[in-house]
């Protein structure tokens, strides 16, 4: 089914929500609206990305018609220390989005993946783009199978549940939840981001899990979140190791 883009427009008349049939990344679309002054809180989606983006320069599968692929400009926190904690506040916005639009309860893995089942469901890509945060979301809605070297990493809600959902009714979720987090931290700080990623994410505390930082690999039992939002890795000897970034994986 195409993407009835004019309900969820209908939702947010005060928005602007630009919309592709296909596209190569809607990272580079909202940079580019984000460069060229667009309000806060603008998006860009699209039905199907030919160069989707993930982390580390990976590829983002981003199959035509089956996923969410959104990327929305939001305003950068004053202080640069806070701008990794917005990713946070966005995967507990996807989470709340997720539960309210389908029901289905998904797990965070530190900093930004979205988990069902212990399989990947959806990611969080963002970027600074001068005073502009492009939050790049992409959700695995109503993908049937995966390609091969995929299929053991990721799952989409129709895979976990065993039904379709609504695109647009995860979208119109969103973009409130998005909001409402963002607001907090900018009100609040970042205290109540730490408490409840720490409660929602089954990785913050006591998982075995090794961290791919590029050139090497460290092995440990999550500790934690520091007042950074980063992730406290203890070390069999005891020591700890404070994770800025890197690719979390569990492990025996
Ligand atoms: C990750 O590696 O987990 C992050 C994936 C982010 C994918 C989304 S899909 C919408 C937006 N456009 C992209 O090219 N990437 C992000």
């Amino acid at each position: 089914m195409p993407f009835d883009i004019e309900w969820v427009r209908s939702r947010f008349p005060d928005r602007r929500i630009d919309w592709h049939s296909s596209i190569g990344s809607t990272m580079t679309e909202a940079s580019r609206l984000a460069a060229s002054g667009c309000e806060f809180g603008s998006v860009a989606g699209a039905e199907e990305q030919t160069a989707g983006q993930g982390r580390y320069g990976r590829a983002w599968h981003s199959e035509a018609g089956s996923g969410l692929y959104v990327s929305i400009v939001l305003p950068k926190p004053e202080h640069p220390s806070v701008v990794p904690m917005v990713t946070l506040a966005l995967g507990l916005a996807a989470v709340e989005a997720i539960l309210k639009a389908t029901d289905l309860a998904c797990d965070l893995r530190w900093p930004n993946d979205l988990l069902l089942e212990s399989k990947k469901c959806g990611g969080i890509l963002t970027q600074l783009e001068g005073p502009a945060i492009i939050a790049g979301i992409g959700i695995n809605v109503n993908q049937s199978e995966f390609p091969p070297e995929l299929s053991p990493l990721a799952t989409s809600l129709r895979i976990a549940s065993g039904r379709q959902h609504s695109r647009e009714r995860l979208l119109v979720e969103l973009l409130p939840s998005i909001d409402n987090f963002c607001a907090l931290l900018d009100s609040e700080g970042r205290e109540p981001i730490l408490r409840m990623f720490s409660c929602a994410s089954s990785y913050v505390y006591g998982r075995r899990v090794e961290v791919d930082l590029g050139e090497s690999v460290l092995h440990g039992t999550t500790a934690g979140l520091n007042e950074s939002g980063f992730l406290i890795l203890r070390g069999d000897d005891g020591s700890e190791n404070v994770i800025v970034a890197g690719g979390v994986r569990p492990c025996s």
